[in-house]
């Protein structure tokens, strides 16, 4: 048996999303059906729209969320109907060479459902990150769902499966960050934010939130950054550099995804200090820099793809935190939407009024 529901679909670049109905299969082998209580709006939605993820229209967006698993296809152990869940869009192989060599957050063939979820004429749709959770049920594999405590709020649950996770991960996975280190963070939306809050946990000595929106700074300070750098009005990297004893800092997270702030990542970093690219580039950017300073200023220029997470390992982790109150990832909500407001909640993250708008389901 097929579900109809409303979903959020790009179904061309640069166009508005729209909610249009969507088949949705039954769980087969491996798979699992979801309903979906609420789903974030996070930048990388807005990305795909736009086309800088791929050209795969039409895209059903979505994929920041939490539910309940409704039914599981009839090979799935472990998972049953009634769990509360986070989606992921890690649902690790256990085969591949990462998984091989005991580095499972590297996982090169991430498991996603296999049946397809269609538009009432039957074309196929483009589940974002293998998710597609604007819409009130989803089909994924079952890997991609991680059970935690049901005490947490839906709304903040959902998260912990993209922005918050990739920001927090990349500060405590990626970039290792530890006690007594200096970290900039620049762009400070959901996502870096979440890497100053990730900063702030393991002990960093300064946090400096760089960003070109006084608004999105004041909130940075409520995630834990200890200065502010507004990039509109002073140069960032002199400012992070008089920040740090003129050394710059240890860790410098980039989390807007642009060639330019890239290299003010890359400058303002200490000498042997690590470079977190989180922000997601198009494909048409290049990065331009002096070969000699790749060489010369030595340390380590790293990605971070989903905050380097284990969703099994962290997720239940992070969920425990916040449940003991050491985790406020209820800060992250600006607002609750209904599943129609998702293109006026792009509208809002353009113009840098929200963290997160979450539509609840
Ligand atoms: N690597 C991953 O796994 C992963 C996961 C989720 C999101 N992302 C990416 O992270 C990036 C941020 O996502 P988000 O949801 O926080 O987006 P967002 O739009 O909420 O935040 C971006 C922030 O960057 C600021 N900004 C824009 N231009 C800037 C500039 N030149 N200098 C300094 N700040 C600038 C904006 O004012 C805003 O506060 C996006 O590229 C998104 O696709 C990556
Ligand atoms: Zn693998
Ligand atoms: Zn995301």
């Amino acid at each position: 048996m097929a579900h109809e529901v409303k979903g959020v679909i790009a179904s061309a670049q640069g166009q508005p999303v729209s909610l249009t109905t969507v088949i949705v299969p039954d769980p087969g082998p491996g798979e699992a059906l979801v309903t979906v209580q609420a789903c974030g709006v996070c930048h990388t939605d807005l990305h795909y729209r736009e086309g800088g993820i791929g050209a795969d229209f039409p895209y059903l967006l979505g994929h920041e969320a939490a539910g309940v698993v409704e039914a599981v296809g009839p090979d799935v152990t472990g998972l049953a109907p009634g769990d509360f869940v986070i989606l992921n869009w890690r649902a690790v192989c256990g085969q591949c060479r990462a998984c091989l060599r005991g580095r499972p957050w590297y996982c090169f063939a991430t498991h996603n459902a296999r049946q397809k979820m269609t538009l009432a004429d039957g074309t196929v749709l483009s589940p974002a990150l293998g998710i597609g959770a604007f819409a009130s049920k989803t089909l994924v594999a079952a890997g991609q769902c991680t059970k935690v405590d049901s005490r947490i709020k839906p709304e903040v649950a959902g998260l912990l499966g993209c922005g918050v996770m990739a920001g927090l991960g990349a500060a405590l996975n990626t970039a290792g960050v530890s006690r007594g280190d200096t970290v900039a963070v620049i762009g400070c939306g959901g996502v870096g934010d979440a890497a100053i809050l990730g900063a702030t946990l393991a002990g960093a000595r300064a946090v400096i939130a760089v960003d070109v929106d006084d608004r999105k700074l004041e909130l940075a300070r409520q995630f834990g950054a200890t200065d502010t750098v507004n990039s509109r009005a002073a140069d960032p990297v002199d400012a992070i550099r008089a920040l740090t004893e003129g050394n710059g800092a240890d860790v410098v997270i980039e989390a807007v995804g642009r060639p330019e702030t890239y290299k003010q990542a890359f400058y303002a970093r200490d000498l042997a200090g690590t470079v977190v690219l989180v922000g997601v580039p198009t494909p048409q950017m290049q990065l331009e820099l002096p070969l000699l300073d790749v060489f010369g200023r030595g340390g380590a220029l790293k990605s971070s793809w989903y905050g380097d997470c284990l969703p099994t390992r962290d997720f239940p982790m992070l969920v425990d935190l916040h449940l003991q109150g050491r985790l406020p990832l209820e800060k992250f909500v600006s607002e609750t939407i209904a599943i129609d407001g998702v293109e006026e909640a792009f509208a809002k993250m353009q113009r840098g009024e929200v963290l997160r708008s979450v539509v609840v389901l």
